[in-house]
């Protein structure tokens, strides 16, 4: 049922009546889709649900577009990015332009799905403002660094159960604590790969995010597991173009403390819950879901 949403997010760039619109939509690679599936997953397959995934889904890569400007990113979905292919201001305008249409469509569902998924775009929009004023300095604090996750990741998530949820007349409450466990976990492993993996099997830039300043919960946690000088040595390649050398010693180091197994076991810990709720539910296929977040590896 996923190609019912392809149709419609063609239709909703169809209607805007562009054509510079329309191709430079039509040049984006597709993702994985996953916000779009766990709509579908909870909520079947009715027009207002399949318009909900189709908003969502151009939602989610507005935000990208934006993404990859505020990270300096040129690659997406293994290709050039839009920015780096014609530029921040293009790939500012088609986030915009997708952003807006996505909103003006939420009107056509409910007031409050509109109410959900809206909000949750407040907060991402909150959520990559912090991420971006936390890379500054070196933030060591775990607290801030899961606030800000759950704002730039696990919102829209959370929003897409709770509003699937409101669709399908389900216990709105469980579903959205599950889209939430979900998404900060996406989150904590996308931090994961971006250490772990290489660009090519990630389709984006690898060991980027220290480059741009982010300290996500490996380097919390490397930074407190390291001794003074390595601490020191650590802080002094925060932000910076690292030389292989540079690359290699973080790498180990991560290795060596166990910061990585740490970091995953974190978000196995949401998962596992995600699991439970929705297993108490006989919703197998969400289960499913969840345990493929943690098992992917891009
Ligand atoms: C990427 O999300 C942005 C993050 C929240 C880490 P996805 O990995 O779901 O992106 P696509 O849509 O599949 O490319
Ligand atoms: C992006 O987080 C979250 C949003 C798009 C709001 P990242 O910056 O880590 O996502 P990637 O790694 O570029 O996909
Ligand atoms: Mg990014
Ligand atoms: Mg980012
Ligand atoms: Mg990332």
């Amino acid at each position: 049922m996923l190609s019912a949403v392809e149709r419609k997010i063609e239709q909703f760039i169809a209607d805007l009546n562009d054509k510079e619109v329309a191709s430079l939509y039509a040049s984006l690679p597709q993702g994985k889709r996953l916000r779009a599936k766990l709509i579908l997953k909870i909520a079947g397959h009715s027009l207002a649900v399949v318009k909900t995934a189709a908003i969502v889904e151009m939602i989610h890569a507005a935000s990208l577009l934006h993404d990859d400007v505020i990270d300096d990113a040129y690659t997406r979905r293994s290709r050039p990015s839009l920015n780096a292919l014609y530029g921040n201001k293009t790939a500012i305008m088609l986030g915009d332009i997708l952003y807006s249409k996505g909103f003006l469509e939420l009107n056509n569902i409910s007031p409050d799905v509109a109410k959900i998924v809206s909000n949750a775009v407040v907060q991402l929009s909150l959520g990559e403002l912090k991420d971006v004023s936390l890379s500054k300095t070196f933030n060591t604090d775990k607290a801030i660094y899961l606030e800000m996750i759950y704002q730039k990741t696990a919102s829209l998530m959370e929003a897409c159960a709770g509003a699937a949820a409101l669709l399908a007349g389900k216990d709105k409450n469980a579903y959205m604590t599950y889209g939430r466990n979900l998404g900060i976990a996406f989150q904590m492993i996308d931090d994961l790969l971006d250490i772990t993996m290489d660009a090519e099997t990630l389709g984006k830039p690898a060991l980027h995010d220290f480059v741009e300043g982010k300290t996500t919960l490996p380097y919390i946690y490397l930074y407190e597991a390291l001794n003074g000088d390595d601490k020191k040595r650590l802080k002094s390649l925060h932000a910076k173009v690292l030389s292989e050398d540079e690359k290699t010693w973080i790498k180990s180091m991560m290795h060596n403390t166990g910061v990585i197994q740490k970091s995953y076991n974190e978000a196995k810990v949401l998962i596992e819950e995600a699991i439970a709720l929705m297993d108490a539910r006989g919703e197998s296929v969400l289960s499913s879901i969840a345990m493929a977040m943690i098992e992917r590896d891009f």
